[in-house]
């Protein structure tokens, strides 16, 4: 039997406010999440034993062995005999739920694979906040620590650029700087979201509370914001998650397109890629 193969794309939080702490020290978060057309890829067949691979551009340093969410997930399913490949492209702990997507895609699966349901949401958010989000796979609004998903339905595909300047950031540590835990939630979501300006113009309004202690530990994500505003068509430049990766918003896909070249050509190490975030 062909592997049965799941994508598991990129996350972005347009907006991450945290409200809020419980007591066990995780943080109450109110995200705007949508996802790119670029990620990784799980592949999942039938074989004696359980194991797992990791493959790809983005491969090495990757822990093949029990820390993996990947692992982690497949053992929510019951750790089946199977053969599990991960195809690595995302950078890993950047912002962009990587592990969590990993996870996610490993999740889904598995479940067709072995014919049986998904795990509840919040047995997966105490695994890894994001995948929740990951599983829904579209435009969400994020409370609780990741586990509470609202869909949002009115956002158009909106062009952008991913920036990431090749630094890992630490979740936690990021978590630890912050030096108030009680911002306001997001405001409501207007319902004239049909255009990016009028999208990009309303998220100026909201934040990534994430933002300034990341900056701290990488100032390199303020040379990323530099360099994605400097352009006069980028309608926003923000950091995703706890960072390091910031994503840019154009009116068009050909402005990011545009936007990503001329990043590459300036900052040839980094990673860059023109997406539409849906
Ligand atoms: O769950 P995830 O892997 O995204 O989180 C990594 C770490 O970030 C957690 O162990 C925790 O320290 C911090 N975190 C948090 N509140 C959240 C999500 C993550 O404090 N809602």
């Amino acid at each position: 039997m062909a592997p049965i193969e799941e994508f598991a794309p990129a996350k972005v939080n347009l907006t991450l406010h945290v409200t809020g702490r419980r007591e066990d020290g995780y943080h109450l978060l109110d995200s705007m999440v949508v996802f790119a057309d670029t990620g990784d890829r799980i592949l999942v067949e039938d074989s004696e034993a359980c194991a797992f691979a990791v493959t790809g551009p983005r491969a090495a340093g990757i822990p093949t062995d029990a820390s993996n969410l990947v692992l982690k997930a497949a053992a929510l399913m019951g750790a089946p005999r199977a053969t599990i490949t991960l195809d690595k492209h995302l950078p890993a702990a950047s912002g962009i739920g990587g592990g969590s997507a990993d996870a996610a895609a490993c999740l889904r699966a598995l479940a067709r694979l072995l014919r049986r349901p998904l795990p509840d949401f919040e047995a997966v958010a105490r695994l890894g906040a994001d995948i929740p989000a990951c599983l829904e796979g579209r435009s969400v609004r994020m409370r609780g620590i990741g586990e509470r998903l609202e869909p949002i339905d009115s956002l158009p595909p909106l062009p952008a650029v991913l920036v990431n300047p090749g630094v890992e950031v630490s979740t936690p540590e990021v978590f630890r700087r912050l030096s108030r835990r009680d911002n306001p939630e997001m405001s409501e979501i207007p319902c004239n979201m049909d255009t990016p300006e009028r999208i990009a113009g309303w998220l100026k309004t909201q934040r990534n509370d994430l933002e300034g202690p990341a900056r701290e530990i990488a100032p390199e994500i303020g040379e990323v914001l530099d360099l994605l505003g400097a352009r006069p068509d980028c309608l926003l430049a923000r950091m995703s998650g706890s960072g390091a990766t910031c994503f840019g918003l154009y009116p068009s896909a050909a402005a990011a397109k545009r936007a990503a070249a001329e990043i590459s050509g300036l900052r040839p190490g980094w990673w860059v890629r023109p997406t539409l975030l849906a």
